[in-house]
């Protein structure tokens, strides 16, 4: 019963392969044997990017009283009206707006009498003349500089020269130099720079105003450096305490675009969560 039996055996594969395909077409059967199946389409695919932040309505007030502290220029914004001007280019228009806010620190160090024979137009105007007319990206600045002098909400000769040194940007009025120290806000239409200075334009300030009394001499200010100082007499001390001042907190805010771009998408990041 030689061959019998082989039939047999020939049979009893041929009833497992079947029962075998059976079970691993079954769905049901292959639940079962295999507890918890891979999602294949899991494995596959990347990681689904975070969708695009919808435009949405950007309120500086808010904005600027969260972030900085920014609250003396957001006083002067309110006090002067030009608050709702920014808003108002923010809200309604394709171009958008580049506002340039100085830190506290910034007005701290001018003397606490610098604005206050400005009339309210010169008030007026030099809070104006801290924004664009029309929004710029960090890395839009390089083409911007080949544009100098740059035209501000303030209109008429009231200008500025923007120039990118390797990634810093600096924003130069008359008897100011500063350099964007922080994004604090970069989503079309709306930009928000952080400044280490006020901006101050000829057109208001006649000369260089003065700075407040330095707290304490830096230890690294050496009085030699005044003296041998290539600048015109007029007011060298007063522009080397000042660069003493700005090289001494460099490291700390010289920070380049891709630090600049962080923060932006950190922000933009807040923003969202806020
Ligand atoms: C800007 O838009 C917001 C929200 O729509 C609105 O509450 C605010 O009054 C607007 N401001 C201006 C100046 O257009
Ligand atoms: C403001 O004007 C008055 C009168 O013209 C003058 O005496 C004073 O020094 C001025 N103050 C400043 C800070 O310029
Ligand atoms: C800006 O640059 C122009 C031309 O390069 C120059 O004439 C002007 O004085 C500069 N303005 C400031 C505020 O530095």
């Amino acid at each position: 019963m030689h061959i019998h039996s082989m039939m047999e055996f020939k049979a009893a594969i041929f009833t497992s392969a079947v029962m075998a395909i059976l079970l691993c077409t079954s769905p049901a059967a292959f639940a079962q044997k295999h507890k918890s199946p891979p999602a294949p389409a899991a494995v596959t695919l990347p990681p689904s990017p975070a969708p695009a932040p919808a435009p949405h309505h950007v309120d500086l007030a808010d904005l600027l009283s969260v972030a900085g502290p920014f609250h003396t220029f957001l006083d002067y914004l309110e006090k002067t009206d030009v608050l709702k001007t920014f808003q108002n280019q923010a809200n309604n228009t394709k171009e958008g707006i580049t506002v340039f806010v100085p830190k506290d620190s910034a007005f701290a160090s001018l003397r606490k009498t610098t604005f206050a024979n400005l009339t309210s137009d010169q008030l007026k105007s030099l809070v104006l003349y801290h924004a664009l007319p029309k929004y710029y990206s960090l890395a839009e600045f390089n083409k911007l500089s080949t544009l100098n002098p740059v035209a501000t909400f303030a209109g008429g000769e009231y200008t500025l020269n923007l120039t990118d040194d390797m990634g810093t940007v600096h924003v130069r009025s008359m008897w100011s130099n500063p350099k964007i120290s922080s994004s604090v806000y970069s989503t079309r239409p709306v930009a928000v720079y952080e400044v280490d200075r006020v901006l101050l334009p000829m057109q208001i300030f006649k000369s260089d105003p003065p700075l407040a009394p330095a707290p304490a001499p830096a230890p690294d200010a050496k009085p030699s450096d005044a003296a041998t100082s290539p600048l015109p007499a007029k007011s060298s001390s007063a522009k080397a305490k000042a660069d003493k001042k700005s090289s001494s907190s460099s490291s700390r805010v010289g920070v380049g675009i891709a630090s600049y771009l962080v923060l932006a998408a950190a922000s933009a990041g807040l923003l969202l969560l806020w």
